[in-house]
């Protein structure tokens, strides 16, 4: 299904672009070389890399001109790929689209600008450049000679990305070549659905020769890494041996076989720069990712060992001995915000040797959040948009970046975590010849498609009418015929679609009868009161049984009421004026009497824990099951209402990650509840810590739990009808079994709300403090968003292992305790100090940013737990994709090397370190500091 619009597409574009189309595939390795501007068909092999590069034009919907440098600037020395840019003087945003990837793998992209006064107006451009709808980099064009270099490596989402320069009105915008290199999943673990790395440096140390600029081939993934030339103080070292390399970075032998060190033996190395601010970005957080290898066979009695610093301060907590022909990286996973970097790398106190450094890279950190077009969106659309051949500023993602460059003419909606969809199309007034394309169909998700007033002929597909949420469809003032499809007309009929279809030459309803008003409307009103009724149902049956308890306490305590009574009591509720009888015996699950209960019980002898209502206590039933049995406390003065909307919820609603309710009893003044039993109690014993393993769960335990729980929520929300909002969702009521599997617990508050109105009112503020939504607290108006926030505050405590109140000096929300920490970008110390430092920090980091959304202040910046169950699920598909398994102790250890001499160290994370994380990759030997601490010089 989802394949069928490319390939119609790509069948459509070969047909406007000739052979050139076929080019904008990958090539055998999955490369992409384009030369924008270069003109004609041919394109031609670059001398150095041996690599095919070819003209642009099947890449840009022909948008821009193809221009030459001026001569003045053509030197034997400038490659061919800058000799030629597109420019493009028209339209805000211009877009290459780079087809046939992968979704959901890294890729590197490079684009390369050099101005060369093409124009001839000696007036370099400033420019924004996007990849999708994430803005990446401001391009400063300062000098006309210079070429600049672009390079990002991200995760691209679709099997397409877009690469946009955006007119800010600093100039026209232009480009000389664009590169696209897929990578290995593995490498570069920084990268992530969430963020993308902007190359700073890539430097090659201890190059003889200052342009032996390494590329591919000599780097299988064409990274570009500059040479440095050591001098003055430095010197180099190299080997001609093979390096065996690093395979998280993959660092080609031919860089790792230099290295620079200094020339005094007992001298250390600095480096330094300043943040580079980007408009959009003034204080960027930087990955520093340093490689070495030792290039000497050193004797027994000669140590080379060195410790890094970050501005005086230890940046790796351990001293480093590189390992004789292994590359190794040192680096941090999660980024750093410094006001200026100078980095020191000074040998210990042990060493006879001087430090060495064979490479380095730096890079920015990029959010890449925003998420473009849902893509069946896109392809629907860009294929309508080639059939007729409408609007010539359709460029890039047609919704975004949301409200700045939204297509004209096209209404998107916007989630927080799902992609935009098409909402609204208006081609009236557009000059459409042709048939209605089956494209419309496509777009799933619109609600309003106008297509009045054109030259469209043909007949009405009958697949407009499977789509659901369209309400008004305008195919008026038309030169169509045939017959309206049947389905379309029961849409109609039904009144969930509003239809124009006049002044069509030819056009007819079924049955020789073109009207259609009179039945419309007379079903209108069906259509509207059928939910109506069905919602209605479902709170009169909850608060019916409440009131039929309230009569009863409002009785005599002892006066015990016969069950069978209860079936014919009445209740009439305020505005509802309804009627209906409705009592326990309706449901379905098993009826306990209290003497059975003392018997499972036994004499309610061993109490599991206590709720609002009373004690729990431990159970078996005849079969030995273990059950939990809920009894309502004979002081309990509250709590009626709560048990029984518990008791009903339960017996109409089942979900894995929903407690199971296994049977109730209402024996005269006795009520109970009786649960399946969950061997390991509460997630806030397990937090709090003072349950069994006490606070040790993992971070993929917690990841679980995290999912389950958002899944029973889900359910909660988008599976029952009509929905249920918990109103207490805590890490309290989130209960474990013995494979600590999740389920939501205490439907006791929990209300319905119709799918129409997306509130309820209610007059009692519930909830636990430090859970509950601000935004319900003020208004009183209760939404799924506020068990989304709810939510968000147990996400924070599966993270910090904190309770929802911390109380430090002064007693502090979790939420503000966390954005506190974070802003000032130390994820570490946010971090639950239990797990030890074993978890994919990126993990940690998704989570503690779902988790900031869940808890917007404003409910519609939160996401729906349906996006948050997608979010989840990356999570632990980023925890579980951990290439090194997890030893005992917290430090890594795995085989597969080459060398079965060699068992890998890897290091992660000392918690008290500042912001950084640090982890050493295969080959550095870990080495513990020197008791009198490194020897700096
Ligand atoms: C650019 O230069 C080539 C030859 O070097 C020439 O054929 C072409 O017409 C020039 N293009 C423009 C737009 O001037
Ligand atoms: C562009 O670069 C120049 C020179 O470095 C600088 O003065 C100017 O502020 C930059 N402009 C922007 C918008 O970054
Ligand atoms: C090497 O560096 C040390 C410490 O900076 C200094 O004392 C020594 O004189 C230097 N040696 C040479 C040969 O420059
Ligand atoms: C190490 O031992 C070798 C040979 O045994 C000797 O020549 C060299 O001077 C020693 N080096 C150091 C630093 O002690
Ligand atoms: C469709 O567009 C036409 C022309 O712009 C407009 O007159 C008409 O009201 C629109 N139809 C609907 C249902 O909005």
């Amino acid at each position: 299904m989802a394949a069928t619009p490319w390939l119609l597409l790509l069948c459509l574009s070969l047909a406007a672009g000739g052979v050139l189309q076929a080019r904008a595939q990958p090539d055998s390795n999955g490369f992409i070389s384009i030369d924008c501007g270069l003109q004609g068909e041919e394109g031609y092999v670059d001398t150095a890399t041996k690599l095919s590069y070819y003209p642009d034009t099947g890449f840009t919907d022909g948008a821009g001109t193809c221009r030459n440098i001026s001569a003045d600037y053509i030197t034997p020395s400038l490659c061919k790929g800058m000799y030629t840019v597109r420019s493009f003087p028209s339209g805000p945003r211009n877009c290459y689209t780079l087809r046939s990837l992968v979704p959901g793998l890294k890729y590197l992209i490079r684009a390369k600008f050099m101005y060369g006064n093409y124009d001839a107006l000696r007036q370099p451009p400033i420019f924004d450049l996007h990849i999708g709808v994430n803005h990446w980099h401001t391009v400063n064009i300062t000098k006309p000679h210079v070429e600049k270099s672009v390079e990002a490596i991200l995760v691209v989402p679709d099997d397409f990305v877009q690469v946009c320069l955006i007119n800010t009105g600093a100039g026209t915008p232009f480009i000389s070549s664009l590169e696209l290199r897929p990578l290995k999943k593995t490498i570069y673990p920084q990268v992530t659905a969430a963020h993308g790395l902007l190359l700073s440096e890539r430097i090659n140390f201890g190059q003889i020769d200052e342009n032996n600029v390494i590329r591919y081939p000599g780097d299988t993934y064409d990274r570009i890494w500059t040479p440095v030339v050591s001098s003055g103080t430095y010197t180099e070292v190299s080997t001609t041996s093979k390096v065996i390399p690093d395979s998280l970075f993959e660092v080609p032998t031919t860089v790792m076989q230099t290295a620079m060190r200094p020339r005094n033996v007992s001298s250390g190395m600095s480096l330094s720069w300043d943040p580079e601010p980007q408009p959009n970005n003034p204080s960027p957080g930087y990955i520093i990712i340093m490689h070495f290898s030792e290039l000497e066979f050193l004797l027994f009695n000669v140590t080379r060992e060195f410790s890094i610093n970050l501005n005086n301060e230890p940046w790796h907590p351990d001293n480093i001995m590189p390992k004789y022909l292994y590359g190794a990286a040192i680096y941090n996973s999660v980024p750093s915000w410094k006001s200026r970097y100078d980095i020191s790398i000074i040998p210990t106190v042990r060493a006879t040797q001087p430090p060495i450094i064979n490479a380095i890279e730096t890079y920015t950190v990029v959010t890449t959040t925003n998420l473009g077009t849902d893509s069946l969106d896109v392809s629907a659309i860009m294929a309508i948009k080639v059939k007729y051949q409408v609007h010539k500023n359709w460029f890039g993602d047609p919704c975004g970046p949301e409200t700045v460059m939204v297509w004209d003419r096209l209404t998107c909606s916007y989630a927080t975590t799902s992609p935009p969809r098409i909402i609204r199309l208006d081609l009236s007034l557009r000059g459409l010849n042709g048939d209605i394309s089956s494209f419309f169909t496509n777009l799933k998700a619109i609600q309003y498609l106008n297509l009045s007033n054109n030259n469209l002929v043909g007949s009405i597909p009958d697949a407009l009418s499977q789509l659901t949420s369209l309400t008004v469809l305008d195919l008026s003032h038309n030169q169509l015929n045939g017959a309206i499809p049947s389905r379309l007309l029961k849409r109609v009929e039904d009144g969930s679609l509003n239809l124009r279809y006049g002044n069509n030459r030819d056009l007819c309803a079924n049955d020789n009868s073109c009207r259609l008003e009179p039945k419309w409307k007379s079903n209108l009103a069906i259509y509207i009161v059928v939910p109506v009724v069905v919602s209605m149902i479902v709170v009169i049956v909850v608060v019916v049984l409440f009131c039929s308890l309230r009569r009863k306490r409002q009785g005599s305590m002892n006066n015990s009421v016969e069950p069978q009574n209860e079936a014919t009591t009445s209740y009439v509720p305020g505005n509802n004026a309804h009627r209906d009888s409705f009592s326990l015996h309706q449901l379905e699950s098993r009826r306990f009497t209290y003497e059975e209960l003392k018997i499972i019980t036994n004499n309610f002898q061993r109490v599991l824990g206590q709720g609002g209502f009373g004690y729990v206590y431990d159970g078996f039933l005849e079969d030995d099951t273990q059950v939990a049995v809920k009894l309502r406390s004979h002081s309990s003065t509250q709590g009626f209402k709560e048990f029984l909307a518990e008791a009903h919820i339960l017996t109409w609603i089942h979900h894995k990650n929903l407690v199971n309710l296994i049977g109730y009893c209402k024996d005269g003044e006795y009520m109970a509840l009786v649960y399946e039993y969950m061997s390991e109690g509460t997630l806030h014993e397990h937090l709090e810590g003072s349950k069994h393993n006490g606070g040790r769960l993992s971070w993929r335990q917690r990841l679980r739990i995290a999912l389950d729980s958002a899944q029973g929520l889900e359910y909660l929300h988008k599976g029952c009808d009509p929905p249920l909002i918990h109103r207490d969702v805590k890490a309290s009521n989130i209960l474990l079994n013995a494979r600590l599997e999740a389920r939501i617990a205490d439907f006791g508050l929990s209300k319905t709300f119709s799918g129409g109105n997306d509130y309820v009112s209610t007059t009692t503020l519930v909830g636990t403090p430090g859970y509950v939504d601000p935004e319900y607290h003020a208004t009183m108006q209760l939404t799924a968003k506020s068990d989304v926030y709810s939510f968000g505050v147990v996400l924070l405590e599966l993270v910090t292992g904190k309770p929802a109140v911390v109380r430090e000096a002064a007693p502090i929300n979790i939420i503000h305790w966390s954005r506190q920490r974070m802003e000032r970008g130390n994820i570490e110390s946010v971090v639950d100090a239990r797990m030890c430092g074993i978890y994919d920090v990126n993990s940690v980091w998704k989570v503690v940013e779902i988790a900031l959304k869940c808890t917007a202040c404003v409910s519609p910046q939160r996401p729906t737990m349906t996006d948050v169950v997608d979010q989840l699920q990356e999570c632990i598909e980023l925890e579980e994709g951990r290439t090194i398994e997890v030893g005992n102790n917290g430090f890594y250890t795995s085989g597969g090397s080459d060398n079965p001499d060699l068992s890998y160290n890897a290091y992660i994370a000392d918690q008290s370190s500042d912001s950084t994380t640090f982890q050493t990759e295969h080959g550095v030997k870990r080495v513990h500091s020197m008791p009198t601490g490194p020897a700096t010089r």
